[in-house]
């Protein structure tokens, strides 16, 4: 069975009180029941973790070799400043799909420029929690294409 590692980074676990204007009212531990329900749906397995620590991250990222197919990441903050987080996708090759609930494009410059991007298959950035849905299914259709 397909397995994919939801990976969530700084501050993602303040969600539901943190700015709600823009990141809605949602909590991390919804949306990540939302993505569990999502992949019984599609038969497949997630597994869901966040941390605040960039080299925690980069230690999840090295981690899915042989336990993951894909990796489905919110980088937070860390997108627009971590070349490791980066290296670390480039280096262990894992089909990437990049989501934000917030569009990162109508917002400050300083959000506008993604260092995931360039190693990810594509990026969904804009609808909420429904932007993990939708990158799950994205990244789900890519494995099984
Ligand atoms: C975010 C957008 C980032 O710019 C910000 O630093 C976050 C959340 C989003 O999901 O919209 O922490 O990744």
């Amino acid at each position: 069975m397909i397995s994919v590692l939801i990976l969530n980074g700084p501050n993602l676990n303040l969600l539901g009180k943190r700015e709600p204007g823009i990141y809605g009212s949602i909590t991390l531990d919804e949306i990540n029941a939302l993505l569990e329900n999502e992949a019984s749906l599609l038969d497949l397995k997630v597994c869901c973790q966040q941390s605040n620590h960039e080299g925690v991250l980069v230690d999840a990222i090295h981690a899915t070799v042989d336990m993951h197919q894909g990796l489905l990441i919110n980088a937070g903050a860390y997108t627009h400043t971590s070349v490791a987080l980066r290296d670390a996708i480039a280096a262990v090759k894992i089909p990437t799909v990049e989501v934000h609930l917030s569009n990162i494009y109508s917002r400050e410059a300083f959000r506008h420029h993604s260092y995931i991007a360039p190693v990810a298959i594509g990026q969904i950035s804009g609808f909420g929690a429904e932007s993990y849905r939708l990158g799950l299914h994205a990244l789900v259709h890519h494995l099984r294409r």
